[in-house]
């Protein structure tokens, strides 16, 4: 099973985009405050499609934030330059000049905190004449579609995740010329390691989903790099397969909410010579879970 079928909406209009993950949402103003029923079909919406997409939105960093409270609370991320007087608004800008970009692995966002992001909402400011797309994957997708000898191997690991690494080459990175990271700031005071179950329980659809990506899980727990490594890449491979993919296109105004319990993405970075800017708040999450106990017949030793 793919993105779930969706049912009737009376205040917003709901475009699937692929038969994996993604739609389009119509209908809405999301720099006017919203009323409690536009905001339960929009979080139906998200649970339905796993990320949703407004187009031609007019938000400033106080609406992008109040639409972002609507649906939980925000994430001070501690690494990341942010939009003056705005801690909790990240900015994601690439200039003409600048080589590398943030995010053009697949990953989910946070993931080295006890209690990783629930969702992302990137606004597009600025964006090129062509190129700078954004790919999500379906991880329910991606366990699903594992076999049940693995699934029962990962339903009884947990994993190690950590931006440590990760995050001190960005910050060696903002000191060369020609690269993104500047205004990356690096701390070891900041919480940057967590365990988490490799297969969560999404808390509102209760299905399970694939929980390792390529930026921040290092290894299994009770197992060295190196045993945990064969695993991880082959997971890291298969759960970007095509058909539990979609691509999104932007536009000034474009506004993308994913659900970083049930989704990874990938930023391309085909764009170069151009500036990119997208501001970018995260919304608190709960602690990763697994409902079951894994199965005894299949779960690692
Ligand atoms: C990210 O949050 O990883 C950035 C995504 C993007 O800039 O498209």
């Amino acid at each position: 099973m793919s993105a779930q079928p969706t049912a009737a909406f009376k205040h917003i209009t709901v475009k699937p985009i692929s038969g994996a993950l993604g739609a389009i949402i119509g209908g809405v103003d999301l720099s006017k405050p919203l009323d409690a029923e536009v905001v339960a079909e929009i979080r139906r919406a998200l649970v339905d499609n796993l990320v949703i997409f407004f187009r031609d939105q007019d938000l400033t960093p106080e609406t992008q934030k109040a639409f972002g409270r609507n649906f939980g609370d925000l994430h001070t991320n501690s690494f990341f330059p942010h939009v003056e007087g705005h801690e909790d608004v990240q900015l994601l800008i690439k200039e003409p000049d600048h080589k590398n970009t943030i995010g053009d692995r697949w990953h989910t966002d946070v993931s080295y905190t006890k209690r990783p992001a629930l969702g992302s909402i990137l606004y597009a400011k600025e964006t090129p004449p062509y190129g700078g797309d954004t790919m999500f994957a379906n991880m329910y997708l991606a366990y699903e579609n594992l076999s049940d000898t693995l699934k029962g191997v990962l339903r009884g690991l947990n994993a190690h995740h950590s931006a440590r690494e990760n995050f001190a080459k960005r910050a060696a990175e903002a000191e060369l010329p020609g690269s993104v990271s500047g205004g990356f700031q690096y701390s070891d005071d900041v919480e940057q390691d967590a365990v988490h179950p490799a297969i969560r329980t999404h808390p509102e659809s209760g299905r399970d989903a694939l929980y390792v990506n390529s930026v921040f899980t290092k290894s299994f727990d009770g197992m060295t790099k190196e045993e945990s490594a064969p695993l991880l890449q082959y997971l890291f491979t298969h759960l970007c397969r095509p058909e539990f993919t979609c691509r999104f296109s932007w536009a000034p105004g474009s506004l993308a909410f994913w659900d970083n319990r049930c989704t990874q993405h990938f930023a391309v970075n085909d764009y170069h010579g151009h500036r990119r800017h997208m501001n970018r708040i995260t919304l608190l999450g709960d602690e990763p879970y697994l409902a079951e106990q894994p199965d005894p017949k299949h779960a690692a030793a």
